[in-house]
């Protein structure tokens, strides 16, 4: 049986409690990384983004260039600079979510990586990452002011039944939620979680590389339950 996490206060004596826990942050140092991979980044970004390029931009950028269409042939996870983060740090994090998500037992993958370049005004549109348990955002760098990260409210269908007020969905957008990220942040939320970066108001580029963590063989349905210690699994 899950358990809820540790209540967090949320001022004035009141402690919120999160039953089923979807949204995670870890830090890394991802900036003395970044410093020595920038300008060869910007290279093949800026490539991305040239007439010659053998790779799309992605539709969703809106000002920014993406390299979401090498995320297969040359995902940076799985570059050397990057190896600690991909084999030690993010799986640590992920074995946690995996277990109060009840997916014990089933393998993952690290699937796909992408970094995203945003220059002053630019935004990624709405979306979600299809059939991706963990979708990861490591932010490498973030100028102050150049976006949130934004989730659309999970909740949002059922916000429609409550007497929301006129400002609800326009003009205060509440349905949209900021979530404030910052230079070395790592973010973990599922790929169904409808999201989108806030416009870049800053004078300088913001870069955040993006992961996917896909879920592959049932193992936990084939080996059933009791390996799981759930005495009402089935033994052969
Ligand atoms: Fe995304």
């Amino acid at each position: 049986m899950l358990t809820a996490l540790q209540d967090q206060s949320i001022g004035n004596g009141i402690n919120s409690i999160n039953p089923y826990p979807y949204f995670f942050r870890s830090q890394y140092n991802l900036s003395d990384i970044w410093k020595d991979i920038k300008r060869e980044t910007d290279i093949f970004l800026d490539f991305i983004e040239s007439p010659d390029s053998t790779y799309l931009n992605s539709a969703l950028e809106k000002g920014g260039v993406s390299s979401v269409g090498r995320c297969r042939v040359d995902p940076p996870h799985g570059w050397k600079c990057f190896d600690d983060m991909t084999n030690n740090h993010i799986p640590s994090v992920v074995d946690k979510i995996w277990d109060m998500w009840s997916l014990k037992g089933v393998y993952r993958n690290m699937t796909e990586s992408w970094i995203n370049r945003h220059p002053p005004n630019a935004t990624t549109l709405e979306h979600h990452h299809h059939n991706v348990n963990v979708a990861i955002c490591a932010y490498l760098d973030v100028p102050e002011g150049s976006g949130n990260l934004e989730i659309l409210n999970p909740f949002l269908t059922y916000k429609y039944a409550e007497p929301v007020d006129d400002g609800y969905e326009m003009p205060r957008q509440d349905h949209w939620i900021q979530i404030p990220v910052k230079t070395n942040d790592i973010v973990y939320f599922p790929g169904w979680l409808k999201h989108r970066t806030g416009v870049n108001n800053s004078d300088s580029n913001r870069y955040v590389m993006t992961m996917n963590v896909t879920a592959y063989g049932m193992t936990n349905i084939d080996r059933g339950y009791d390996e799981f210690n759930n005495a009402i699994g089935f033994v052969e």
